[in-house]
């Protein structure tokens, strides 16, 4: 049997006005994790919110809280993102920062911890952390905005990110992040990824539903 891909909504592409009601929406559209994309404006060229947005959405849904720092010198901040409610919190191997402290603090506070890769950088750049990773983020796009196009070439990369984890964390799971649409998330889910991302395909679709029900692999 096939495995099932999980569709995680980046809220990024959300109503900000109304992002509780988006938050509590996920689960009877049946996405199964809710990705939170954090930005500080100096690690990318964007904002969007911090603890206090993430604590107060927390108790609106029981899907996991899947938490991509796009953010410089994580470190300084991983142990209040676990703290106000994430599942997973991953930041950039760009990002400089201690990586190795900073994956610490996320485990050690019972969190799961994820490497995000940049579309330049090579996925190589994680192995000498890969051991201790229970997600890998493989960046599609640029980071900084939603509704950007998928980068030729993402799905190889996808591939090796899943061979990695075959030969160093078996246990953790690949993402991929960006410009993810009805049509090519069979791809990327053949090319070996576990979790799609999905901004504008689920929060731009006319039937959020019936796109994730897609996204899945499930068309009718
Ligand atoms: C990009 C973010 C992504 C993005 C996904 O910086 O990390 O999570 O919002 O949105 P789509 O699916 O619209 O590309
Ligand atoms: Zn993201």
């Amino acid at each position: 049997m096939e495995k099932s891909i999980l569709i995680a909504p980046s809220i990024l592409s959300g109503n900000f006005a109304n992002l509780g009601s988006d938050v509590k929406d996920m689960k009877a559209v049946g996405a199964d994790v809710i990705h939170v994309d954090v930005m500080d404006g100096v690690f990318v060229p964007n904002l969007t919110f911090g603890f206090k947005m993430i604590s107060d959405l927390r108790p609106l849904s029981d899907l996991p809280f899947d938490v991509h720092l796009m953010i410089t010198n994580p470190v300084r901040y991983v142990e209040r993102f676990v703290k106000s409610g994430a599942d997973f919190v991953s930041f950039h191997v760009e990002a400089e920062t201690e990586i190795e402290k900073a994956l610490a603090i996320i485990k050690n506070s019972g969190c799961k911890c994820g490497l995000a890769v940049n579309p330049d950088t090579p996925i190589s750049s994680i192995e000498r952390y890969a051991a201790l990773l229970d997600l890998i983020v493989v960046m599609s796009v640029f980071p900084g905005f939603g509704g950007q196009k998928f980068i030729d070439g993402s799905l190889e990369r996808v591939t090796e990110a899943a061979r990695l984890r075959d030969r160093y964390c078996p246990h953790a799971l690949v993402e991929v992040d960006g410009g993810i649409t009805l049509s090519n998330a069979a791809d990327a889910a053949k090319a070996g990824a576990d979790i799609l991302v999905a901004g504008n395909a689920v929060f731009g679709a006319a039937d959020r539903a019936e796109a994730v029900r897609h996204l899945h692999g499930k068309p009718q």
